[in-house]
């Protein structure tokens, strides 16, 4: 089986300067989702026919297995695939799928191809609709089978009211596309070179055209503006929602979630609401994500508690942690079990080990901090001169006080104490105290000053 996607269509009524096969879905572009699913299906070549937007689409997508088809200009479906025969073997299968057509299940696929054989038959998808305007309508002989396909703009009244349409993805024989998308004419309403009139010509030449349907009605929605952007996006979230809440987690509502990529669960997770997850993410057993955190290509281990408003990106989180509300780690950020990450701490690059806690206020960057450390409110890593990074190193039973600053490269030593509001320029040696502050004095008869009157 190979595939053909077409996807040089101009997207006019996305309003929108990035071509429309690359407006986002899911974590991913509407074209992205048709490869999936296309690779899903294991096809011997996968064919995409760009144009509009030129290279601006191939280069989304780097992958080997692709061949790129022009087509400049777009005279029609008919036409693009044309542009393709050069890539194409004249045998087996050919499955054209759309790049705006985003939803379509690999069952439904499966099911479409089974059905046109070893390309001894053209099997279309077609579905029955209440309103059907727009689409190319399924024309049957009065013994039921399919003779043709007529476009909406070509039909008359009598067609017009048939509400079988034609989805567009159809199964084609690859022996017989040369010749028939030879013999395509433009001779329509668009001045276009239609797909759908090859369905004729393989009545003519006596070749069995079958149907098959789709699952459920939404799987070939396609998409042409924003509202229909927005709309398969819904669906797809909430799909992936059900997919959750089958698989045993709590969603506080699953109306709220917004999976962009890939996100996997232990038992017994809890998500509450207006959260978003980003890439890969993996939640270990029992752990709960409080409302409206953002996580992007982050792993926590079983029984952590991350609580509202936090934002985690390429971190790694162990178990029994506690993080947030509020708090912010950034990518290289790996936590020790039963680490505490309190509000408004930014971690970055940054080691933190089991049992420390950073519970307000603070910056944590490219350091490494030892087990069982208390960072005191207010205390920042100066890991940066102006022009280069340094380390900072924090080892065990370490305990900073508040607005503490440590400039980099620095160690503070296993068991060292430094005193609230310390510049620490200079290594701090283990087991001391160590501090840098200015001894506090009092003005004796000191008074306010008034205002005067005048
Ligand atoms: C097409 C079908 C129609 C079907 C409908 C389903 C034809 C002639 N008509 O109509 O029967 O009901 O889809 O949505 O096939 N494209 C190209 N190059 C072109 C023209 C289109 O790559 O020159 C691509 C578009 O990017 C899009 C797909 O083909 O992904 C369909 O094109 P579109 O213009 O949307 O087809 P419709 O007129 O909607
Ligand atoms: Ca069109």
């Amino acid at each position: 089986m190979q595939v053909v996607i077409l996807a040089a269509g101009q997207g006019t009524r996305m309003r929108s300067s990035r071509p429309k096969v690359l407006q986002p879905l899911g974590g991913s572009s509407l074209l992205g989702h048709v490869l999936a699913t296309a690779r899903s299906l294991g096809p011997k070549r996968l064919c995409v026919v760009f144009g509009h937007g030129g290279e601006a689409v191939p280069a989304v997508f780097p992958e080997s297995d692709i061949r790129w088809v022009r087509q400049v200009p777009q005279l029609g479906t008919g036409h693009a695939v044309r542009q393709a025969l050069p890539e194409l073997d004249a045998s087996g299968v050919v499955l054209v799928l759309y790049g705006d057509v985003p939803l379509l299940s690999v069952s439904t696929l499966r099911t479409l191809v089974a059905m046109a054989g070893d390309g001894e038959r053209l099997a279309l998808l077609t579905a029955h609709v209440e309103d059907p305007t727009g689409y190319g309508r399924i024309v049957r002989d009065g013994g039921g089978g399919i003779v043709r396909i007529v476009e909406h703009k070509d039909a008359t009244p009598d067609e017009r009211a048939i509400r079988e349409i034609n989805t567009g993805i159809m199964a084609l024989p690859g022996a017989c596309l040369a010749d028939w998308l030879g013999r395509l004419n433009n001779d329509n309403a668009q001045s276009e070179y239609y797909l759908t009139d090859l369905i004729a010509l393989a009545a003519a030449d006596r070749v069995d055209i079958v149907a098959s349907h789709p699952s459920v009605a939404w799987e070939t929605l396609g998409v042409n503006d924003k509202a229909q952007l927005a709309q398969v996006e819904r669906i797809l979230q909430h799909e992936i929602a059900q997919g959750l809440l089958a698989s045993g987690v709590t969603l506080r509502d699953p109306a709220r979630i917004d999976v962009r990529g890939s996100l996997a669960c232990g038992k017994d997770v809890e998500v509450d609401v207006g959260c978003v997850f980003e890439g890969r993410v993996v939640l270990g057993e029992g752990v709960r994500v409080g409302p409206h955190c953002v996580l992007r290509d982050v792993e926590v281990a079983a029984g952590t508690h991350i609580a509202a408003f936090s934002h985690l990106d390429g971190a790694q989180i162990g178990a029994d942690c506690r993080v947030g509300p509020f708090a912010r780690l950034r990518p290289g950020t790996v936590l020790g079990a039963e680490a505490h990450i309190g509000n408004f701490v930014e971690v970055k690059n940054s080691v933190i080990g089991i049992q420390s806690k950073a519970n307000h206020l603070a910056y944590v960057g490219d350091a490494s901090v030892g087990s069982n450390v208390n960072i005191g409110a207010g205390t920042i890593t100066c890991n940066y001169d102006g022009a280069n990074k340094h380390r900072t190193v924090i080892e065990d039973d370490v305990f900073i006080g508040s607005d503490t600053q440590l400039v980099a490269p620095v160690t503070v030593g296993r068991g060292a104490t430094l005193g609230a509001g310390t510049t620490l320029t200079r290594d701090a040696p283990a087991g001391a105290l160590t501090l840098s502050r200015a001894r506090q004095t009092t003005i004796e008869g000191w008074k306010r000053p008034r205002k005067s009157r005048s």
